[in-house]
């Protein structure tokens, strides 16, 4: 099997899938808001210092473990630790991860999709009305939405990793790039968008806090795709010719640039609708921001724009966050089809049949869990509360299972694998990294800090979300 892998085609093609996966509904509405809230500049050169510093090597690692061994993260798990099968827990763990993610993920796409076809509909004005959100979430049209992405992500993934995943994104990416720049434009001139822009940008160190801190890092984690087995996965199709960390730099950068870029969008945005707007109502989720805020600061642009000017600018925005999320869907889908291709043998065909069809009746019962089915919409109580079924996907799968499984990737590459053979394989295509100073960096943080900074956030996460307990 190894001799005729699927691989990217071209260097420029596996980072803008890469970048693909990377950037997605975090970057876009995620990162603007917790920046803005939580100390402006110092927060994001705190989050660029953790990307950069600790995020970047678990990067490289998880690529470099993934070309090696030419396979999903399961095999690559038995693959440096066949004769130990605790290992392999944390190689299933690297595919349950992402199916369960992608699954929560598609529901978020979906209403996007849902929210994107109201406004070319003409109805962004009913969109800002408090109930169109709860109605739209229960109502019977999320299931063509969910058939619809299924049917997308299906369509790319059945033709492979050159002609679908990277295809997809060398279409994707590019747009979305431009639109992305093209409604910063606009935004940055409208009126009062520079109270925005001073807003989002002036450094408050006052704000950053331990809590900040553990915010800014999971925020970083998130974006960058760790923990997910996709860049296991993704290392698994680039060729030995290609320098691992010029890759990975660059899709961390793309990553970052776009976060950044999107807080020029969102902040000034926010302003102009309203100058003397109290950011401590902004909310926290992305899903709220996304699905009842910024409706209305695109409605409120009718004033300048008229009704259909302000509806042309948010059914872009809709479109930029729907691109985003269907390429980091698509990398976080291949994982497990990738998984029981290598596993079970079989073509990507019946593979894809396999993951899609279980996957959307999982998705399915998140996607009622909003009042629609009782059982899943109270489906479990834990840390004082009851939660629905997607409450506790997101909870288990993203918020705690991707410190650990981080923390597992950098101790199998280290202590099994070993730092020599990384060193090795990320010399491979790349001579000039031998004896630099981040392969001497890289080579001490992931064997020290890095792993310990990933349990400790692990344990808290498990305390806070479980035990209403934290250690900071
Ligand atoms: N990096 C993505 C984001 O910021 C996270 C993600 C990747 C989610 C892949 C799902 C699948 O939104």
């Amino acid at each position: 099997m190894t001799a005729n892998r699927e691989q990217f085609g071209s260097r420029l093609g596996f980072i803008l899938a890469a970048a693909g996966s990377a950037v997605g509904i975090g970057n876009l509405v995620g990162f603007p808001v917790n920046a803005a809230k939580n100390g402006g500049a110092a927060f994001l050169l705190l989050y660029a210092l953790f990307v950069f510093l600790i995020c970047l090597p678990v990067m490289m690692a998880e690529l470099a473990a993934g070309r090696n061994s030419r396979k999903n993260p399961l095999g690559a798990y038995q693959h440096f630790a066949p004769d130990n099968k605790l290992w392999h827990i944390g190689g299933w763990l690297s595919l349950v991860t992402p199916y369960m993610i992608a699954v929560f993920y598609a529901v978020i796409t979906l209403w996007v999709l849902g929210y994107l076809v109201a406004i070319l509909n003409g109805e962004l004005e009913a969109l800002t009305t408090t109930e169109y959100f709860g109605n739209f979430i229960n109502s019977p049209s999320i299931f063509i939405y969910l058939a619809l992405i299924a049917v997308m992500v299906g369509v790319i993934l059945h033709f492979g990793v050159k002609e679908g995943i990277e295809r997809g994104a060398k279409i994707m990416m590019p747009s979305l790039f431009i639109m992305l720049l093209g409604l910063v434009v606009f935004v940055l001139t409208r009126d009062n968008a520079m109270a925005g822009v001073q807003y989002y940008l002036i450094p408050d160190v006052s704000k950053i806090d331990a809590k900040v801190i553990n915010g800014a890092m999971g925020q970083a984690f998130f974006s960058l795709s760790l923990g997910m087995g996709i860049l296991i996965t993704y290392g698994s199709y680039v060729d030995r010719q290609a320098s691992i960390a010029n890759s990975a730099k660059m899709v961390a950068l793309a990553d970052t640039g776009v976060a950044f870029t999107a807080g020029l969008l969102v902040l000034p945005a926010i302003f102009s609708f309203n100058p003397n707007v109290n950011t401590a109502e902004l909310s926290d989720s992305s899903v709220s921001l996304i699905f009842t805020f910024l409706p209305k600061i695109f409605l409120a642009m009718q004033a300048s724009v008229g009704y259909w000017g302000a509806s042309i600018v948010a059914a872009i925005f809709f479109l930029l966050v729907f691109f985003a999320a269907l390429t980091s869907l698509v990398s976080i889908i291949e994982v497990p089809v990738s998984g029981v291709m290598d596993q079970k043998g079989v073509t990507r065909h019946q593979a894809l049949l396999m993951v899609g069809s279980t996957m959307v009746v999982v998705a399915l019962a998140c996607a009622v869990s909003f009042g629609m089915v009782d059982f899943f919409t109270s489906f479990i109580h834990y840390g004082g509360a009851s939660k629905s079924f997607f409450d506790l996907v997101i909870d288990v799968f993203y918020d705690t299972i991707l410190p650990l499984n981080g923390f597992l990737i950098c101790m199998l590459v280290v202590y099994r694998w070993k730092k020599a053979q990384l060193n090795k394989e990320l010399e491979q295509g790349d001579p000039e990294y031998k004896g630099s100073l981040a392969e001497r960096y890289i080579n001490f943080s992931l064997g020290t800090f890095i792993p310990v900074i990933l349990l400790f956030v692990f344990i808290n996460t498990v305390l806070n979300k479980f035990f209403s307990m934290s250690l900071i």
